[in-house]
C-alpha cells in the first residue's frame, strides 16, 4: 500500500536559516501553506560567516516560535498535521540538532510519523513541488556548501554526475564578497553591484574548462580577485565604487562561464545513458542569481531541453522543500524513530567516492 501524507510539517535549521513550512502534499499537486524563514544575518555579519555556536544557540531559541507561525500562517494546527519532516543533515551540527529535538518533541507528543530529510535532497526535489517535472531529471545544485550535477532518478535515488572538487560557487561569491568590503551573504551582494559593472575588465580563470568530464573548480578565483584588488589598489592608490562594481561582474562572469559550460557537457553526457532526459534544473542559493538563471535558460533551448529554476524564495534554504521531500519519502516507505541521528555529512550519492577535496570549507552544507 502506497502512504501518503496530506498536511505536512518541515523543519530546517541546518545553517544560518531557521525554518518551517506547512505543505499541503499531494502527487502532482503540492501547495506551500505557509513558509516561514528566519535569518541569522545580523547575529553573523560582525564575524564576516557563519559562526556554528551562535547559529545553534539561535536555532534552538527561535524554532518553537518559527513552527508556531508557520501554523498561524497555513491556518492549520497540529491536529491537523500527518507528517513532520526534518533536516537531519548535512549541516552545522548544533542547528541540525536543534531542528531534529524539535521534531521528535512534536511527534512524541502528538504520536505523528517523522522523516528525517538530506537537505540536499529538499533542494534536489524543489523542481517537482514547484514545476510537476518527472523523473529522471538533471539538476545542478549550487550552494553555499555544495557544487554538483546530480542525476535525480527518484526521491532516494540520486547519481552523481560531477561536482567541484573544491569550494562551492556560493562560498566563492561569499568570500569575494568580504575581499570587496560587501555584505554577507555575498551573492546578492555581488549580483547587485554586478549590474552596473563591466564583466570584461578583469579576466578570472575559469578553471578545467580543458578538461573534458563535469567537474568543476572555485577555489582559485578568490586568490585571483586578491591579487588583482591589490594590484590596483597599488596601481591607483584606492579603489573606487566603478573598480568594486567591475571586479563583482567579471568574477560573476567567471563563475558562470564555468557553471554554463559544464552544465552543457552533463547535459549531453547524461543523455547518451538517458535518452529519455526531459529537464534540466538548477537549485540550490547561487540559483537565485537572475545572470546565472538566464544563461542556463539559453544553454537549455540551444540543447532542446526543459529548463528548470525554481522561485527564488525556494533556491535559498526553506522549510518548504524539506516538508515536500519528507512526503516524497513517506509514499516510498521511508519512516525515521526516536534513534534518527543528526548528521554533518551526507552525500546524496552515497555510492560515489567523496570529490577530491570535496566540500565542505565553509560553514554551509
Ligand atoms: O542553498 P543556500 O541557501 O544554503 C546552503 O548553502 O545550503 O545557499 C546559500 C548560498 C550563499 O553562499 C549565497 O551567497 C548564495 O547561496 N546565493 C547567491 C545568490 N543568493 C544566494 N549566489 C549568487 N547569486 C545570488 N543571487
Ligand atoms: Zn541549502
Amino acid at each position: 500500500m502506497k502512504l501518503s501524507a496530506r498536511v505536512i510539517l518541515g523543519i530546517e535549521s541546518s545553517c544560518d536559516d531557521t525554518a518551517a513550512s506547512i505543505v499541503s502534499y499531494e502527487e502532482n499537486n503540492s501547495k506551500i501553506l505557509s513558509s516561514v524563514v528566519v535569518n541569522q544575518n545580523t547575529l553573523h555579519e560582525k564575524y564576516g560567516g557563519v559562526v556554528p555556536e551562535i547559529a545553534a544557540r539561535a536555532h534552538a531559541e527561535r524554532v518553537d516560535d518559527v513552527v508556531t507561525n508557520a501554523f498561524k500562517e497555513a491556518k492549520v494546527g497540529l491536529d491537523d498535521v500527518d507528517l513532520i519532516g526534518v533536516t537531519a543533515g548535512p549541516g552545522l551540527i548544533g542547528g541540525v540538532v536543534a531542528g531534529v529535538m524539535c521534531a521528535k518533541g512534536l511527534a512524541y507528543g502528538a504520536n505523528l510519523p517523522m522523516v528525517g530529510v538530506n537537505h540536499l535532497a529538499g533542494h534536489a526535489l524543489t523542481p517537482r513541488l514547484t514545476g510537476n517535472i518527472e523523473y529522471p531529471y538533471l539538476i545542478l545544485l549550487a550552494s553555499g556548501g555544495h557544487c554538483q550535477f546530480i542525476l535525480v532518478k527518484g526521491a532516494d535515488k540520486f547519481s552523481r554526475i560531477g561536482g567541484t572538487i573544491d569550494d562551492a560557487p556560493g562560498e566563492a561569491f561569499d568570500k569575494t564578497a568580504r575581499l570587496l568590503g560587501l555584505k554577507q551573504p555575498g551573492g546578492p551582494s555581488i549580483e547587485n553591484e554586478a549590474t552596473n559593472g563591466d564583466f570584461k575588465r578583469f579576466n578570472f580563470p575559469r578553471p578545467l574548462l580543458n578538461r573534458s568530464d563535469c567537474d568543476m573548480s572555485f577555489s582559485g578565483l578568490k586568490t585571483a580577485v586578491s591579487r588583482s584588488l591589490k594590484d590596483l589598489d597599488i596601481q591607483q592608490g584606492g579603489l573606487y565604487e566603478k573598480d568594486i562594481k567591475d571586479f563583482s561582474a567579471s568574477f560573476q562572469a567567471a563563475i558562470s562561464d564555468v557553471l554554463l559550460e559544464k552544465s552543457k557537457r552533463a547535459i549531453i553526457e547524461t543523455r547518451k545513458k538517458f535518452l529519455d532526459l526531459k529537464t534540466f534544473a538548477i537549485v540550490g542559493g547561487v540559483a537565485a542569481n537572475q545572470k546565472i538563471r538566464s544563461n542556463l535558460l539559453s544553454v537549455c533551448n540551444g540543447l532542446e531541453i526543459n529548463f528548470v529554476a525554481p522561485p527564488l524564495s525556494l533556491c535559498t534554504d526553506n522549510a518548504a522543500m524539506i516538508a515536500y521531500a519528507a512526503g516524497e519519502l513517506y509514499a516510498l516507505g521511508h519512516e525515521s524513530d526516536y534513534f534518527l541521528s543528526p548528521r554533518s555529512r551526507w552525500p546524496l550519492d552515497e555510492k560515489k567516492a567523496p570529490m577530491l577535496g570535496s566540500g565542505k570549507r565553509g560553514a554551509k552544507a
